[in-house]
């Protein structure tokens, strides 16, 4: 079923933006940390460039907050137990309480920007450029899931309760916002937390719950109300995962993983937000440099390691034959600047671990029908005991010529390659879109009224985006989530106004002593 909008919050709602709770930080406004915005915060470039550049490795090292490694079946355990221990006095604490311990959390965050931006570089490989968005979306999660823990208390017929230990697994392509999203919407909702971060980027992870720890201790509660368990996946992993003692799961991750763990604890809310396969259709009517320009970010930000990334780019009627477009992109494609992110200019950074497996194919190998409009290379050397090619740095690719129902069509490749797919009409480029198993973004490029509303009707995915590019959801003004194979669990979206509720249970008032 399509999803309703969320509501409004009334004027004078802690929820609203004007509220003054959302004044929190004199230098930026409430919610305009916005991913993608002007990057050029002041202070902000210039101390995660220094901090990239110098002494960043034995900084970060010297300072690295606690974490558990988690090596045996007694460290679950204990992770575990911990956490339940910590748990009692902040599943206590009021609201408002939490809300407060959210704030400091997001000041902190704050606090720690170059840090932490410089640790998603080290560990992620993403430009500052996209890191440094990504501790604006951790600060904004903060605030929001402070209003969120106050809202809890609104509702005068029913009272919330939290549900035991959270087990977040983030991923490794959003590596600040997504786990402190994740975990700070679960202490929003009483929970104690144990994250397991990907063992790609553990720092990143690290460093951002230093801050939430931090909070945490700075008003009277355990640090370990919120655990950092290092563990690679596979036995250990699933022990965490198959724990009496966790209660909920957050997972951002594959469908697969969604389903396995589904499968190991079906008694047990598992939430997840998984992959996408998106497209952003452009018209004949579409402003065509907004379009390119839009396309070329969606698809290519983080070297195309976003969900949210636009993968197939489908063009109707005329616009498949218009050479001042296709020339526009093959133009605005070859001349990204491809580099390791240490270099300030680089725009496409590397890979976070080398192609293989579906990426590898789309980079290499094309399909009947197709041609490369811009073909990829790789400019690194693969490392000791890869195969040829297994690079990290690889110039974008378009396929051009790919055809509906192809392997490209429907197969979510996460990197830096885009496929063009032209369609006679607006309801065949909707076909296209809503072949996928997936419904996660989806764009469209129209200046035409009709034709956007036709297109919002039909077009199955979470968040939808018109002349705009796909990535960057805003906090509190586009929550993000997906539809279809793209979610699993209630499908609350993250950054939105019923995330936080769906955490927990909820008694009617007079049934509780
Ligand atoms: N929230 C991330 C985005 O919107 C995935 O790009």
């Amino acid at each position: 079923p399509r999803r309703l909008a969320p509501p409004e919050p009334p004027a004078g709602s802690p929820a609203h933006p004007d509220h003054p709770a959302h004044a929190a930080h004199p230098d930026r406004g409430p919610f305009r940390n916005a991913p993608d915005s002007d990057p050029a915060l002041p202070g902000t470039r210039t101390r995660a460039a220094t901090l990239v550049d110098g002494a960043t490795d034995a900084r970060l090292l010297a300072n690295l907050p606690a974490a558990t490694y988690v090596l045996s079946a007694d460290d679950v355990d204990q992770v575990v137990e911990r956490a339940t221990a910590a748990g009692a006095a902040w599943a206590a604490a009021a609201p408002d309480v939490r809300a407060v311990v959210l704030r400091d959390a997001a000041n902190r965050l704050e606090d720690l920007r170059g840090d932490l931006v410089a640790t998603a570089v080290h560990e992620a490989g993403k430009t500052v450029a996209e890191a440094d968005p990504e501790v604006s979306e951790a600060v904004d999660f903060a605030r929001y899931y402070a209003l969120s823990a106050e809202a809890l208390e609104d509702d005068p017929d029913a009272t919330f309760e939290p549900d035991g230990v959270t087990l977040v697994t983030p991923p490794w392509n959003f590596p600040v916002a997504i786990p402190c999203g994740s975990v700070l919407a679960a202490l929003a909702a009483g929970s104690a937390v144990v994250v397991k971060p990907s063992h790609v980027t553990p720092r990143c992870t690290q460093v951002a719950m230093s801050a939430v720890r931090g909070a945490l201790v700075a008003a009277g509660f355990d640090a370990d109300t919120v655990q950092v368990a290092l563990a690679l996946e596979g036995e250990l992993g699933r022990a965490l995962v198959t724990h009496d003692g966790v209660g909920r799961i957050i997972l951002t991750g594959s469908i697969d993983t969604a389903r396995t763990f589904a499968r190991w604890r079906p008694e047990v809310d598992v939430l997840a937000e998984t992959s996408g396969k998106n497209a952003i259709v452009v018209t004949p009517s579409a402003d065509v440099d907004l379009a390119v320009t839009d396309v070329v970010r969606s698809a290519f930000g983080h070297a195309g390691q976003k969900c949210s990334a636009a993968s197939l780019l489908i063009l109707v009627g005329s616009a498949g034959t218009d050479d001042r477009l296709r020339r526009q992109l093959a133009d605005a494609v070859t001349s990204l600047a491809v580099g390791w992110p240490t270099d300030l200019g680089t725009v496409v950074g590397p890979l976070t671990t080398p192609a293989e497996g579906k990426l590898w194919r789309a980079l290499t190998t094309l399909e009947e029908g197709e041609s490369w409009l811009v073909e990829p290379r790789p400019l690194d050397v693969p490392p000791a005991g890869l195969g040829e090619g297994r690079c990290r740095l690889w110039t974008p690719g378009v396929r051009s010529g790919v055809r509906p129902g192809s392997w490209f069509h429907l197969t979510e490749v996460f990197g830096p390659v885009l496929g063009v797919v032209r369609v006679p009409t607006l309801d065949d480029a909707i076909d296209v879109q809503n072949a996928v198993a997936f419904g996660l973004t989806a764009g469209l490029h129209s200046l035409d009224e009709a034709e956007i509303a036709h297109w919002k009707e039909r077009v199955e995915a979470g968040n939808l985006y018109v002349n705009r590019h796909t990535t960057g959801a805003i906090v509190q003004r586009q929550p993000f989530g997906g539809w279809k194979e793209s979610v699993v669990g209630p499908g609350a979206k993250a950054g939105g106004p019923h995330y936080v509720a769906q955490l927990g249970r909820w008694h009617d008032a007079e049934d509780v002593p």
